[in-house]
C-alpha cells in the first residue's frame, strides 16, 4: 500500500473489519501471528525499510490473507491517508528507544504523533504500547495523560501479544517488557 496519496476507504478495502494499525512491526512476527489468530481484524502494518516487509508479505501470499496491507514507509507520512475516527486500535510495540537525552524528540511515542494517532482512533479504540525501557513507559504515561482524551495505563502482558525480536532481545538481556494500553473516551 503506497505511503502517499487519497484518503483510504477501509470499507472498500476490508469491508466491514474493524481495522488495526500496527506501526514499527520490524520483522513483523506479531502482524503474521494475530492475522493468523484473528481473521475477523483487519490489519495495517507500517515500517520503514524493513527486512520484515518481504516476511509479512511472504505470509500474506501463501495464506491467501486479505485482511492484512503493508506499508513500507514512514508513518508520519502515511498518517494523512487514514481517516479521522477510524481506527480500532493502535499497536507499537518496542518502539526505537532513543535512549541519550538529546536523541529523546524522536521517539515516536510523543505529543504531536500521540495526538494525531488518537484523532484516528475511534472513541472507544485502544492504543496499546510494548517497551522494556523504564524511561520510554515513563514517557508513554505522561504523552498519554497529557493529551486527555486517552484513560488507561500500565497493564500485565496480554497473553494474546506475540513475542517479537526485540522483545526476545531485551528478554535475553535482562530487560522487562512493560505493556500500557488507553482507550480513547471522546
Ligand atoms: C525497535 S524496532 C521494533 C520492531 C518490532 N516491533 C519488534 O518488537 O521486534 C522499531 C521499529 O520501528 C520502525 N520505525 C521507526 N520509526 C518509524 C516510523 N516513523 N515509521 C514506521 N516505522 C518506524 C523501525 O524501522 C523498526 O523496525
Amino acid at each position: 500500500m503506497a505511503v502517499e496519496g487519497a484518503p483510504l476507504n477501509w470499507t472498500e478495502l476490508f469491508g466491514t473489519l474493524p481495522v488495526v494499525l500496527e506501526i514499527g512491526f520490524g520483522g513483523g512476527e506479531a502482524v503474521v501471528a494475530l492475522a493468523a489468530a484473528r481473521p475477523d481484524e483487519a490489519i495495517v502494518g507500517v515500517d520503514v525499510h524493513t527486512p520484515g516487509v518481504a516476511h509479512v508479505l511472504d505470509a500474506v501470499e501463501a495464506n491467501g490473507w486479505r485482511h492484512v496491507r503493508v506499508v513500507d514507509g514512514d508513518v508520519l507520512e502515511f498518517l494523512p491517508r487514514v481517516p479521522a475516527g477510524s481506527l480500532e486500535s493502535v499497536r507499537m510495540y518496542f518502539p526505537d528507544p532513543w535512549p541519550k537525552n538529546k536523541q529523546r524528540h524522536r521517539r515516536l511515542f510523543r505529543p504531536d504523533v500521540v495526538s494525531a494517532l488518537v484523532d484516528r482512533l475511534r472513541v472507544g479504540g485502544s492504543l496499546h504500547v510494548a517497551t522494556d525501557v523504564e524511561d520510554y513507559a515513563r514517557q508513554v504515561v505522561e504523552v498519554a495523560e497529557a493529551d486527555g482524551r486517552l484513560r488507561g495505563g500500565v497493564v500485565a502482558r496480554p497473553e494474546w501479544r506475540p513475542l517479537t525480536r526485540f522483545e526476545q532481545r531485551g528478554l535475553d538481556a535482562g530487560r522487562t517488557p512493560h505493556d500500557l494500553i488507553y482507550e480513547r473516551l471522546h
